[in-house]
């Protein structure tokens, strides 16, 4: 998997030409510092008064296009550009200045983006390391100014975030109520049989972990089970080995 790391001294113009070539080869791009902001208008996000380039938003716009059609191309959706989910906000940019965690969509006009917040950096770190350890935990605690519990409770893409070593493919089955009533007991049976492991468990091959996770947002294409980033429902379980099979 090759994945780019870019935030230095270079002017976003430059940064931007140079991802654009990237998108085409590399697998994750994870953009850092002030062009992120440029990324998180370009995803349609307020970003208040922070710095950025509005001209430059097509550029960015086109990174993320170029990467969205490699992860097509692959067939993987994680191959794509993240864009912040949570942010760490302050009115003013003062020693003083009272710093706030919010969510990336409820950005006010009036607040400068001073990082990316928790849940963020732990999807990004996970992205890079598949699995979160104690240890990541504690250094991205560090980091953060967080405690290991604090980062812990934080419930944001809580059910995304691994704390102990998966396979190359995470399979999630909602059982949620909705999809509970709508055929999670025979789903969920189809997938440990397919699989040949019970939930919370990894092939030995180390291809699948299969995980229960809360409802995905689908009920109305229960029941419904996610594959890495790919959402199906509603599954007939006699469709498991099929959806399974193009995960390799
Ligand atoms: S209950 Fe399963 S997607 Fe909502």
């Amino acid at each position: 998997m090759l994945r780019s790391l870019l935030g230095s001294e270079m002017c976003i113009r430059d940064r931007l030409t140079i991802l654009q070539s990237l998108a085409k080869n590399v697998d994750q791009l994870i953009v850092g510092g002030g062009i992120a902001n440029t990324f998180m208008l370009a995803a349609g996000l307020n970003i208040g008064k922070s710095l950025a380039e509005p001209g430059l938003v097509d550029d960015a716009k086109a990174v993320i296009d170029a990467m969205k059609a490699r992860g097509q191309a692959l067939g993987d959706a994680s191959v794509a550009v993240p864009i912040p989910t949570d942010v760490v906000t302050a009115k003013t940019f003062a020693a003083d200045a009272v710093a706030t965690i919010k969510a990336a969509t409820d950005v006010a006009d009036d607040d400068l983006i001073l990082d990316i917040g928790p849940a963020t950096a732990r999807r990004l770190v996970q992205a890079r390391r598949r699995w979160l350890s104690d240890e990541t935990m504690a250094d991205l605690g560090e980091y953060l100014g967080l405690t290991v519990a604090e980062l812990d409770s934080i419930a944001t893409f809580g059910n995304m975030i691994f704390r102990k070593p998966v396979g190359r493919h995470v399979v999630l089955v909602c059982d949620s109520f909705v999809c509970w009533s709508l055929g999670y007991a025979e789903l969920r049976a189809a997938v440990e049989a397919q699989l040949g492991i019970r939930m919370g468990q990894t092939t030995p091959d180390r291809r699948f972990t299969l995980l229960p996770i809360v409802c995905l947002g689908a009920c109305d294409r229960g029941p419904a089970m996610m594959v890495d980033a790919d959402l199906y429902g509603p599954v007939d379980p006699d469709g498991v080995a099929e959806i399974l099979r193009g995960y390799a």
